[in-house]
């Protein structure tokens, strides 16, 4: 079994109740992909996105606490982005670690929680250009993914996606080698952990657009994209799913 291909959008902070109504033109695009599509919205917008895309996408979320209720003010649960109708949740992106000082051991934590719901954590990880102009690179992914991997993950619960810290919104992307050194570690790393490692989802992302899609989906061990700014409109990210073969 080969991984699942996956297109997945994350909207960051952006959009409103408006910004719904580029659903049905992606979802008329994803229903002759070749691969999954998912955006993950707002989780304000998540439960109306899950209306408008009636089963024609998915639908996920950007971030969810590492427990399952309590006194979080201002967190969302797992179960209550599943219960909004979420399939997947984004956890350890770099702006999180960043803005919100998480860490390893909380990524994990946000993991599992999502396991727990049953929703598909999609892991967040990637270098600086400080870590990789030193040459540190692998080293800090691999270092990332056990840290960041939980217990009971499975190529059916878990995304992996390489996001190079200084790729993302800046347009610049690393050349096609540069993105097989780090997919081929994580599947090695992957296979090494989980009996079905060789069957995890691995995206890239980082300035993915409509121009450089199906050059970075044609690199060996990248099973398809996690896209920002690109996402936000129906006729940016319609190319980008459509690039995938
Ligand atoms: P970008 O963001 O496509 O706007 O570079 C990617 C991401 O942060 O997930």
């Amino acid at each position: 079994m080969a991984p699942r291909r996956l297109v997945a959008g994350n909207w960051k902070m952006n959009g409103d109740l408006a910004a719904l109504d580029q659903i049905e033109g992606i979802a008329d695009a994803a229903d002759g992909a070749r691969c999954e599509v998912l955006v993950c919205p707002p989780a304000l917008l998540v439960h109306q996105m899950v209306a408008r895309a009636a089963g024609r996408i998915r639908v996920g979320a950007q971030d969810c606490h590492g427990n399952m209720s309590g006194a979080h003010t201002g967190d969302v649960s797992a179960q209550q982005l599943r219960d909004a109708g979420a399939t997947h949740v984004i956890v350890g992106h770099s702006e999180r670690r960043a803005d919100h000082g998480e860490t390893d051991a909380v990524v994990q934590a946000k993991a599992a929680a999502a396991h727990a719901t049953g929703l598909v954590a999609i892991i967040c990880l990637g270098e600086t250009e400080e870590q990789r102009d030193a040459g540190r690179t692998l080293e800090v992914i691999a270092s990332q993914l056990a840290g960041s991997v939980p217990e009971g993950a499975t190529a059916a619960n878990t995304v992996i996606a390489y996001e190079p810290i200084w790729a993302i919104g800046t347009g610049r992307v690393p050349d096609a080698a540069q993105i097989a050194e780090v997919h081929q570690k994580l599947r090695s790393d992957l296979a090494a952990r989980l009996s079905d490692g060789g069957h995890v989802t691995l995206l890239y992302g980082g300035s993915v657009k409509a121009g450089n899609a199906a050059e970075i989906f044609a690199i060996p061990n990248v099973d398809g994209a996690l896209v920002g700014g690109a996402s936000l409109k129906a006729a940016d990210f319609v190319p980008i799913i459509t690039a995938i073969s």
